[in-house]
This record gives C-alpha cells, sequence and structure tokens, in this order.
C-alpha cells in the first residue's frame, strides 16, 4: 500500500517535467569512452525513455579514446597546439575510421528493441548525416593544423526536419566544407554550435565527474557547484586563468562551451557524472539534480501567483495537509484566493509559497499556508517568503502580522513572533479559530 502510495506521488511530482520537456530540443554530448567501457547500453534505455516522451533529442559523441588507439596502432605521433590535435592526412585516416566505428555501435545499440527490456518497442529512427559544416582553425603559433577544424554552420532546416519526424539525430565530430574537404572537430564544439543553432532547451554534457566541483582546499575537498549563473561562470574561468581556482581536467573542457551555449540563448546546460546510475534523468526529473546546470540568470524569483499555478501549490502543501501541519484547502478555494498567495519559482517549478490574508479594520494581517518544498528547506527560502509578506502587510496598512501554527512555532519566534491569545487575533478570525486543532497563535508587530 505504501508502494502503491510512494509510487504515485512520485509518478504526479514528474508530472510537471513530463508536460515541461514535450517537443524541445535537447543535446546530449557524450565522449568515445561512454561506447569504450560499455555504458552506453544503459545510456540508450534512458534517451529512449526521454524521445518516447516526446523530447527531440540531438546526440553529440565523442572518439577521443578510440582515435588514440587507432593512432598508438598505426604508431603515429601526435602534435598539440594549445591543446587541439594536429591532423595530418595520416591522422586524420584514423580520425575518420575511429568516429566511422563509434558511430555504427552507436546506431547498433539505438537500434535495440529487445521484449523485456527498457527499449521493448521502441524503434528509434537515428539520422546521421552532413549536418555539420566546418572551417580550417587555420595556422597557430605558426604551425598549420591542417585538418582540425571548427564548427562555421549547423543545418538546422535539415536536423530539425528529422526529430520533426520523430528521429533521433547523431552528430559525430566531423564537418565538411563547402570545398569537401574534411575536419576533425571536437565534440564539445560541434555540441554547443548545434545547440545554439536549434534554440535548444538543452544542452547536456555527461563527464566522468559530478559537475563543476571547485576544489576548496584543506581537508574539505571539493565543493559541487549545483547552479551556476553565466556571469559566475565566467569569473570561474577568469579564476581558472589566473590559477586561482582548480577544477577537473573535463570540467575546464566543458565549461567554456557551457557558458558559450548560454550565452548564445541555450535556455540550461546540464554537467553530469555519466557514471552515476541513471545520470540524465536523475538531473532531469529531480527537483534537486545530481550535477551542475548553467543558466543565463538566477533561476530563483519570487512573484505573485497567478491561476495556472493552482495545480502546483496543491502539490506542494497536500504532504502538509495529510500529516496535520497545514489547514486543508480545495482547489476551488485556492482557485478564488490565489490573487492572496506569493510563490517561488525554482527553474520554472514552484518550490515555495505563503498567503497574506487581510483584516483592515484591525491593521492586522494573517500569514498563511507558508511552505517551502523539503529539498530547498534551509537556504532562506522561508525567510525570503516571510519578508515579501510583511513589506506586503506593512504597504497595506497593517501593523501587525500573525499566524497560526501547530508545529512551527520556534521558526517564528525566532524572525520576532511572540505568543499571543486568541483573543488578540481579529474578531472576525476569532469566530473561525478551530478549538479542536488548538494552533498556537504568533504574532510579530510590523
Ligand atoms: C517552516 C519552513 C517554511 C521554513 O522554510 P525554510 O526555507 O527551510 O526556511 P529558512 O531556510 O529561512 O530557515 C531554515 C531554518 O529554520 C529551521 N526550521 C525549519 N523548520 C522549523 C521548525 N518547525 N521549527 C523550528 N525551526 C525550524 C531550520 O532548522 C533552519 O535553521 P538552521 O539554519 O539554524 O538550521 C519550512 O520548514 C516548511 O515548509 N515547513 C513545513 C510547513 C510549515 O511548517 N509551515 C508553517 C505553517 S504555519
Amino acid at each position: 500500500m505504501r508502494l502503491n502510495t510512494d509510487f504515485v506521488a512520485w509518478f504526479r511530482s514528474v508530472a510537471p517535467y513530463i508536460n515541461a520537456f514535450r517537443s524541445k530540443v535537447f543535446v546530449v554530448a557524450f565522449g568515445g569512452e561512454v561506447v569504450a567501457d560499455g555504458k552506453f547500453v544503459e545510456l540508450v534505455h534512458d534517451l529512449n525513455l526521454l524521445a518516447s516522451l516526446g523530447v527531440r533529442l540531438v546526440l553529440v559523441h565523442g572518439a577521443r579514446p578510440q582515435i588514440e588507439a587507432r593512432l598508438k596502432e598505426s604508431q603515429l605521433q601526435t602534435t598539440y597546439v594549445r591543446g587541439m590535435r594536429v591532423t595530418d592526412a595520416a591522422t586524420l585516416q584514423c580520425v575518420k575510421e575511429s568516429i566511422g566505428r563509434v558511430r555504427v555501435e552507436i546506431e547498433a545499440l539505438l537500434s535495440m528493441g529487445l521484449p523485456n527490456s527498457p527499449m521493448a518497442n521502441a524503434a528509434i529512427r537515428v539520422a546521421s548525416g552532413n549536418f555539420v559544416t566546418a572551417r580550417p582553425v587555420g595556422v597557430i603559433e605558426g604551425i598549420d593544423l591542417m585538418h582540425t577544424g571548427e564548427v562555421r554552420k549547423v543545418d538546422t532546416a535539415a536536423v530539425r526536419f528529422r526529430l520533426e519526424q520523430g528521429e533521433v539525430a547523431l552528430l559525430s565530430p566531423l564537418g565538411y566544407s563547402p570545398t569537401g574537404e574534411i575536419f576533425n572537430l571536437t565534440l564539445e564544439n560541434v555540441a554547443a554550435e548545434a545547440a545554439i543553432a536549434l534554440k535548444a532547451e538543452k544542452l547536456i554534457f555527461l563527464m566522468d565527474t559530478d559537475g563543476i566541483e571547485e576544489e576548496c582546499g584543506g581537508s574539505s575537498g571539493a565543493l559541487l557547484l549545483r547552479e551556476l549563473t553565466v556571469a559566475e561562470g565566467k569569473v570561474l574561468l577568469t579564476k581558472l586563468a589566473n590559477k586561482a581556482a582548480r577544477l577537473s581536467d573535463d570540467a575546464q573542457l566543458y565549461l567554456p562551451f557551457a557558458v558559450k551555449a548560454c550565452e548564445g540563448g541555450v535556455s540550461r546546460v546540464h554537467l553530469i557524472n555519466r557514471h552515476a546510475n541513471g545520470a540524465v534523468l536523475q538531473e532531469l526529473f529531480t527537483h534537486s539534480g545530481i550535477g551542475t546546470m548553467i543558466s543565463e540568470g538566477p533561476l530563483q524569483n519570487l512573484r505573485d501567483a497567478r491561476i495556472e499555478d493552482v495545480g502546483a501549490i496543491l502539490q506542494l502543501i497536500e504532504p502538509l495537509e495529510i500529516d496535520g501541519t497545514l489547514v486543508r484547502r480545495n482547489r476551488e478555494l485556492l482557485e478564488m484566493e490565489i490573487n492572496r498567495f506569493v510563490v517561488v519559482e525554482h527553474d520554472g517549478m514552484i518550490i515555495g509559497c505563503a498567503a497574506l490574508y487581510p483584516f483592515p479594520h484591525d491593521k492586522a494581517g494573517e500569514l498563511a499556508c507558508l511552505t517551502v518544498h523539503s529539498d530547498y528547506r534551509g537556504t532562506g527560502c522561508g525567510d525570503t517568503l516571510l519578508k515579501n509578506v510583511e513589506a506586503k502587510a506593512r504597504s497595506q496598512g497593517s501593523k501587525k502580522l500573525f499566524v497560526l501554527t501547530t508545529r512551527t512555532a520556534h521558526w517564528f519566534v525566532e524572525r520576532g513572533f511572540l505568543q499571543a491569545d486568541v483573543e488578540e487575533l481579529p474578531k472576525a478570525k476569532q469566530g473561525l479559530y478551530n478549538y479542536r486543532r488548538r494552533s498556537k497563535v504568533f504574532v510579530k508587530k510590523i
């Protein structure tokens, strides 16, 4: 029974994400390591799930380990200039062979449809082709990088057409020039440019570490930065350039492209650990995610509630109504009183709310329904809501704010509320006081 209740609650909790993600373009980028170490099957199951929920998927793969192995086999030495491989004709041959092999393996795994597996009835159609036009990087520090290139253009019309047909687009780190040449590209360059050109909702980099982890020094280890704005990302990159910060190798590799993609209009870039079970699902379908999310501006904002927030508010307060912390409110009442509510939105999801009921005759206001989602408690969200309600009450001419609570007395006391008698409530409220519930009354002068 408990299992059923949890399952139903969980399924309902992911509904907002499913609605928000349908028909959106997600670019998922992963290195050749994912294919090399056999982890791609698990990833394919999760990608299949996303595709079946209506997400338009563009996959960008790399092939670094495979290229390295092939070069070693051919006993070819590689020269690097500013971290970029010089691709001469012999190296390009290895690059083409390695990327071709990885692409075929990916296509094969995406074609799986075994019964009794998450891929049953999946029938993913993969589209790959000459979607990326490239140009040569040219001469750097006096060295010609030859067939090493960078993205010049992504054929968005062709990719979009394929996505609209329900296909998954697969991009390789190769590009072609109008003169018919082939260029060796990096997966991060292809992924960021494709995401920008396609105006993707999300760009997801799968990496070997948990996300952007800033080393704190001493014994405290590294701190995972769960959210980062573009401005914060740029500060970190400057610190990195000045050797004032240290990041993992792949964080150093992906962060500049993540920042670039956000600046180019991609709503969110996620950097997540590919080794975590269901990494993509955990990142996308849970409030807190598992990696680092980068966005242009701050993700959290406080605003007046709107009628379309009613469902989300009901979902937020439901567990607290069940355990008796809050008084039950039905949908009709909430719809009628929605203009009394303020909400805190985090990345498009409602994670906190509070209501103010004015009693103008008594120059008083009631704070009610103060709730913060359990994943976001202890981060000052409750305080922000309280301050907003206080300011609102003050602007309406109230001199005091009162609250009725059964379990949160200390939280209010620590914020300047004093316990009071029921008789101190406005007369209209006294008439409604539920003596069975025996809530405590707290009042704050504002
Ligand atoms: C009360 C509530 C809104 C606070 O939200 P929040 O965003 O966690 O608040 P803040 O981050 O501003 O404050 C967190 C602090 O409050 C403390 N706190 C949380 N709930 C508390 C409670 N019931 N009693 C006393 N202190 C409490 C936390 O321990 C934390 O203190 P710390 O930083 O010293 O550890 C949130 O805990 C909640 O939604 N609770 C359930 C609903 C509820 O009780 N609402 C009030 C109904 S009248």
